[in-house]
């Protein structure tokens, strides 16, 4: 019989502090009114100087796990632009942090479309019978890689971590992930990108010239990219789930900027009313965005047993997907 993977639990966590757009505006040339009427968010939440993305980590992948009423994975994966450091991976240390044992253990980097990657590695990984449960965690201290002067990416982004427990199950049981979308394009790598701090431009050049080790995107094309690339995703699982436009319940898009969200439900012929919001609270978390929303939205009603989701994102590499689910029984914590 084919073995599914199934949400059987979802975990999301926070930093404590808040930034809020006037915050912001006290440090640069900025206010809450562009911030809110070109991207839609309020504030976003900021991880202090001790915490690492393993930490934020370890504390979603803590919540699916009682989620799920369990106390160990087979597997961890993690999808982080920000990893602890840039050898060894985080996921190993969150295991750890998780008292899950030697489990396999590892990251998987596509940016803000890295949760979905790493559901379809996850599941993969469940279908062929290698494993019987993962959790995978999309975590990001996006904070550490902003430039302090860079008005246009410290308005958007912020810190967080959400987790899901896949569990082998019946494909048709609620939960099962359903039709998944993966591409990419690498001629789109310059449009969203950490100049410095790999091997084109290493930590030894640290002190010649051009050497940028903030993270560095072209807003204007990003935008128009993300907005077709994200529909044309979602309306292909969708269509491969047997969905009609009307019968999707709710899209839960990587939350980038609420005019994109708006525009890839517009696309759609989705009403936006359908299409989950947490920026306005959170910000672009990046690779935390998706099951952060999910988290959000079965919290706030809008997302209940039964209903029929369409996750969907984009991000650096370039890279974007989507994937559908029927919304399993599942509390967050
Ligand atoms: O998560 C990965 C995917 N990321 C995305 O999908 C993000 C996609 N892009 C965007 O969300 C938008 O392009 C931004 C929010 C980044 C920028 O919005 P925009 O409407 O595309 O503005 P723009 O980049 O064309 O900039 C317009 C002006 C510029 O000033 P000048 O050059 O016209 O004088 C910017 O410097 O707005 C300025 N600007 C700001 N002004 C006040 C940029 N950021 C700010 C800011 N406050 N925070």
């Amino acid at each position: 019989m084919t073995r599914a993977a199934v949400i059987s639990g979802l975990g999301s966590w926070l930093p404590p502090r808040i930034v809020t757009n006037d915050d912001l505006a006290r440090e640069l040339d900025t206010d809450d009114a562009w911030i809110r009427s070109r991207t839609g968010i309020g504030q976003r939440h900021t991880a202090d100087d001790r915490t690492a993305t393993s930490d934020l980590a370890v504390e979603a992948g803590r919540r699916a796990l009682k989620s799920a009423g369990r106390e160990s994975a087979d597997c961890v994966v993690v999808a982080t632009t920000t990893p602890d450091r840039p050898c060894p991976a985080t996921a190993p240390l969150v295991a750890t942090g998780l008292n899950l044992g030697t489990v396999p253990a590892f990251d998987v980097a596509a940016v803000c479309t890295g949760f979905l990657y790493g559901l379809g590695v996850a599941g993969g990984l469940i279908a062929a019978g290698t494993v019987d449960s993962v959790l995978v965690v999309g975590a990001e201290k996006f904070s550490s890689i902003l430039d302090p002067q860079d008005r246009s990416t410290r308005a958007i982004f912020g810190d967080g971590a959400g987790a899901v427990l896949l569990t082998a199950g019946d494909p048709d049981a609620p939960g099962a992930l359903g039709p998944l979308d993966l591409a990419s394009d690498g001629t789109g790598s310059d449009l969203i990108t950490v100049p410095s701090g790999g091997s084109r431009e290493p930590f030894t050049a640290r002190t010649g010239p051009g050497y940028d080790p903030y993270f560095r995107m072209v807003g204007k094309t990003v935008f128009r990219s993300a907005v077709e690339r994200m529909a044309a995703s979602a309306l292909d699982v969708a269509h491969r789930a047997g969905w009609s436009v009307d019968e999707v319940d709710l899209l839960v898009p990587h939350q980038a900027n609420l005019r994109i969200m708006h525009a890839v439900a517009d696309r759609m012929k989705l009403p936006r009313e359908r299409c989950a919001v947490h920026l306005d609270r959170v910000g672009n978390t990046a690779a935390a965005a998706v099951p952060l929303a999910l988290a959000d939205a079965v919290e706030r009603g809008r997302l209940r047993p039964g209903d029929r989701v369409v996750m969907t994102a984009f991000g650096g590499g370039i890279t974007w997907g989507a994937c559908a689910v029927r919304w399993p029984d599942v509390t967050p914590i």
